[in-house]
């Protein structure tokens, strides 16, 4: 269940339809996905893949995706700090960003050309499609727990492009700031 953070108007959306709205706007696709048969938490990945394979093969067509894997990321992952480091801050790449949430949370800032910032935090059931070129930065929330699906249009991978424009240190502030409120 996605939570969409309207950052420059205090404003926060649950509802799932208005989600989808308001992101197709700014070009970023969303949707929820059940699976065709219930999973465990320790699902294996190809059961997990199997279930979801209807959404994938459609999503795949449409949007010329080729390889489809899950990654499992928990507190206690090897190197998680500097693996989330090369994502938690604000970056763009050739390929889009392609996640479906199995099990914890992430949370995306997208930051469209000439809109304003955004956060999509995203749970179970819950896919994000982030087109090429667009910036964006994500980080895990408290439970420091995703597992996913991720979509590629290149086996080879993406490398970030970094913007350097501050952008997460100024709605870090803005986050301390209407906390205190
Ligand atoms: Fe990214």
């Amino acid at each position: 269940m996605a939570i969409l953070n309207i950052l420059s108007e205090q404003r926060q959306i649950q509802d799932a339809e208005t989600i989808q709205a308001y992101l197709a706007d700014i070009g970023v696709g969303y949707e929820q996905w059940q699976p065709s048969q219930p999973l465990g938490e320790s699902a294996a990945s190809d059961e997990i893949l199997a279930a979801y394979s209807a959404d994938i093969e459609r999503i795949k067509a449409a949007g010329g995706y080729v390889t489809a894997d899950v990654i499992d990321i928990k507190p206690d992952t090897p190197n998680l700090d500097a693996m989330l480091d090369k994502f938690n801050k604000e970056h763009w790449h050739d390929e889009d960003e392609v996640r479906f949430i199995l099990v914890g949370h992430g949370q995306f800032y997208l930051h469209p050309p000439n809109h304003p910032i955004v956060g999509v935090e995203v749970g179970p059931g819950d896919l994000l499609m982030v087109p090429r070129g667009t910036h964006h930065w994500f980080d895990l929330l408290a439970d420091r727990r995703i597992r996913a699906i991720r979509l590629f249009q290149d086996t080879a991978g993406w490398t970030p492009h970094y913007t350097h424009s501050g952008a997460e240190a100024k709605v870090a502030q803005m986050l301390a700031s209407s906390a205190n409120i």
